[in-house]
Order: C-alpha cells, then sequence, then structure tokens
C-alpha cells in the first residue's frame, strides 16, 4: 500500500479541512462534495466517526496531556486516532501524515509524542473509545421531550449505532417493505429500479396520514429530492411538489423518472409561489436543524447550540403563513420536521394556532406516533425492533370555517 507523503493531499488534512467546515455549520454532505469521488467515502465515513467518537478522544487526551494544548493538534491527534482504531491505514501512514501536517503549526513534536503514547496504549484504550458519551446540552433536549426514561435511556445507549432498516416502498404501495433488513444501501440494488429508500420513521409519519390524504389533491411545498411526493403519489394522491434548490430538484427529477412517476414538479420558492386555486391538503417538510437525524449525522448533536433554532423556527412560521394564504376552508395542513427540538416542533404549532384560531389539530393514527401537546413524535425507540429510527415531528392542522 502508497504511504501518501504529500502532506497538502493526505487524508488527515482532507477531514481536518472538512471538520473546519463542518464546525462553522455545513452539513458533512456538503463539506464532501468537493473531494474527488474515490476519496469522498472513506473522508465521510471518518468525519462520521470522528463526531461519534468526539468525547472520547477528547477524555483521552486530556488524559495523556498534561500540557495545555494547541486547538489544532487536538483536532490533529483526534483524527489520527479515529484513523487508527477503525480504518484499515498503516498506523506509521497516519502517524507521519499528522505529524507531517502539525509542522505548519509548529506542534509536531506534541502531536508525535502523544500519538506514539496513543499506540503503545492502543489496547487499553480500546474501551474508552467505544463507550458511548453524549454531548450535555443534546442529552437535556433529548430528556426535555422524551421525558420517559426507557425511551431516552434507549436514545443514549444507541445513540452510535448507525440505523441499519430501512423503508423500502415500490410504486405500488400494496408491496411496501416495512422490515427489511440491510447494512448497506448496495443490498437495495436490484430494487433500485421501480423502489425507493427512505428512513422506516420518516415512512411511519407520511403512513399516518395516508387516510386524509388518499386519492386528494396535495401540494408538497418543500418536495425535493422527492420521498414523501413518491409516497403521497402511492396513495393516489394528485402531488403538486415544489422545492427552491436546483441541485435538490435535478435529484427529485431523476427519481421520478426512474420511478417512472407523474408528477407536477415545479423550481419555485415556496415564500414567493402564486396560485389562483386554494388547495385542500398542503404538506410543509419544512427546512430545520435536522437535529433528529443524530444517529445518522453525529455532527448534529455538536452544534445544537449554534444552530439559530429561532430563526429556523421563524422561516417554518413564514412558511406556514404562506400555507395559510391557500388553503382552502376545511383544509389541512400538514407540518413536518425532522428534529426534536420543541423551539422547531411544539413551539411552531403552538404559536401558529394562537394566531389562527380557526384551526385545531387533528389525530393522527400510528401506534409509533407519541402525542406530546400539539403534535406527534417518533423517535428510535418506536423502532426498536428494527434497529431504530431518525426522529421526526409531524402535527396536522385543519381549518374549521
Ligand atoms: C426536509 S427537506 C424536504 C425533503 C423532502 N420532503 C423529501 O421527503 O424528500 C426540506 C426542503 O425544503 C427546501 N426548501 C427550503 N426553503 C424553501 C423554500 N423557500 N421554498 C421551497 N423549498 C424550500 C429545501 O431545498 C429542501 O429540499
Amino acid at each position: 500500500m502508497s504511504v501518501i507523503n504529500k502532506t497538502k493531499s493526505s487524508d488527515i488534512v482532507n477531514i481536518f479541512n472538512a471538520i473546519q467546515k463542518i464546525n462553522k455549520g455545513q452539513s458533512v454532505d456538503n463539506a464532501v462534495q468537493s473531494f474527488e469521488e474515490i476519496k469522498r467515502s472513506f473522508i465521510f465515513l471518518t468525519v462520521q466517526e470522528y463526531y461519534r467518537r468526539h468525547l472520547n478522544t477528547l477524555e483521552i487526551i486530556k488524559k495523556l496531556s498534561h500540557k495545555k494544548s494547541h486547538p489544532d493538534g487536538i483536532m490533529i491527534i483526534q483524527i489520527a486516532m479515529i484513523m487508527i482504531f477503525f480504518s484499515k491505514k498503516p498506523e506509521y501512514a497516519v502517524v507521519h501524515d499528522a505529524v507531517e501536517f502539525s509542522k505548519s503549526f509548529k506542534i509536531s513534536g506534541f502531536v508525535n509524542a502523544l500519538l506514539r503514547k496513543i499506540l503503545s496504549e492502543k489496547d487499553s484504550l480500546l474501551k474508552n473509545i467505544q463507550s458511548t458519551k453524549i454531548n450535555n446540552d443534546f442529552k437535556k433536549q433529548l430528556i426535555k421531550i422524551y421525558s420517559s426514561k426507557k425511551i431516552h435511556e434507549y436514545i443514549f445507549r444507541t445513540l452510535n449505532e448507525k440505523p441499519v432498516n430501512y423503508q423500502v416502498s415500490y410504486k405500488n404501495n400494496q408491496n411496501a417493505l416495512y422490515d427489511l433488513r440491510v447494512s448497506t444501501l448496495e443490498d437495495f440494488h436490484d430494487l433500485k429500479k421501480n423502489s425507493w429508500v427512505q428512513d422506516i420513521g420518516n415512512y411511519e409519519c407520511i403512513r399516518s396520514i395516508r387516510e386524509i390524504v388518499k386519492n386528494k389533491k396535495i401540494l408538497d411545498c418543500c418536495a425535493a429530492p422527492g420521498g414523501k411526493s413518491f409516497l403521497l403519489s402511492s396513495f393516489g394522491c394528485e402531488v403538486t411538489s415544489l422545492d427552491n434548490n436546483k441541485e435538490q430538484i435535478e435529484k427529485f427529477y431523476e427519481n421520478t423518472n426512474r420511478l417512472g412517476l407523474d408528477l407536477d414538479i415545479q423550481e419555485e420558492n415556496f415564500l414567493d409561489f402564486q396560485t389562483k386555486e386554494k388547495f385542500e391538503y398542503i404538506l410543509l417538510d419544512a427546512p430545520c436543524s435536522s437535529l433528529g437525524t443524530f444517529r445518522r449525522n453525529p455532527d448534529v448533536s455538536f452544534k445544537i447550540k449554534q444552530m439559530a433554532l429561532k430563526e429556523k423556527q421563524s422561516l417554518q412560521l413564514e412558511m406556514l403563513n404562506q400555507a395559510l394564504s391557500i388553503i382552502s376552508n376545511n383544509g389541512v395542513i400538514i407540518y413536518m420536521v425532522c428534529s426534536f427540538h420543541p423551539v422547531e416542533t411544539i413551539e411552531v404549532i403552538d404559536k401558529f394556532l394562537k394566531k389562527n384560531t380557526d384551526f385545531n389539530t387533528i389525530n393522527l393514527k400510528s401506534d409509533k406516533l407519541l402525542k406530546k401537546n400539539n403534535g406527534y413524535f417518533i423517535n428510535p425507540y418506536s423502532f426498536k425492533d428494527f434497529g431504530g429510527s431518525d426522529s421526526f415531528f409531524i402535527s396536522a392542522l385543519q381549518r374549521n370555517s
């Protein structure tokens, strides 16, 4: 195996740069896009593991080093540890690249000494690096929403487990598979042509509105890359789908063509959407923090404080107001987010209902949904028999006039 000796393009440098972008707010997906395809998957997985083990590696470094160190040096050592413990890269190559890179920060002595110490204690450190540690701010929010001990303890215990089960749906929803167990999406190869794949919890939310929207005309106003529009279409709905993101819309077209579905897709900012017709049903799968995808995207738990959730709430309320202007009398707005945070979920609905007293929430039917205040939550525990899911919130608001 060749040793990468150009410090500039070593994996450590690439991963370090990606993490800096993610810490400033980018998603992991976006931060790895600029790398060559051949490197992307390795960088993506290492970055995810870096966040999953962030508190563990930090604790080990603090224990082994008595000196106060440069934050960049700590990050380089953390990345190197992830590669040493979780990748097949030769240890000497990892240490070499880490030390070379740290020369630019004038901290190579510290990085070298600490990594050698870590290598000499590798076996005894393995247990420390594998234990599940959770960021306190994140933990507090989870307990606030999932107050049941059995639920939040399950979530804490399995926080580092990547979801292994996906919902596979076919064009004709009668054939939807609910419990397909797969470890990688490659296993779906044969199914790809006429099926689509999504998180089990995500599917459950849409399934819970099936009887309400079946065979109806519906506006899906934040629709790309299309997962929910496809399900609605399989319920016999006539779907109009909007999204303002060009790249996501392209993916949406690709998926729609692959599935052979007939959807009315429009690249449109929902906030500027003009229409003469009133819709009886509107699905608002609103942009949000994605905090509920913490098992898939472990970085979100560290960003909880910098997420500007109140700004997200303002946009979510603005979108609900826009929906209000085009919903018919007795119409239903279905609000959804992949977040469990009160600011983006029950608070949004509270504020909306306070201002719009002609609306009520309506009951949704699913034994997996957990009712709280004016909406329903899906959490990983709901699907513990399937290895857990992401977390979601859904609320259906009906106008009574
Ligand atoms: C949670 S994702 C939607 C996922 C989609 N419903 C699905 O199931 O595949 C939110 C989407 O909102 C879109 N979005 C954000 N602001 C928007 C706006 N002002 N108008 C329309 N779409 C918007 C984003 O581009 C993103 O694709």
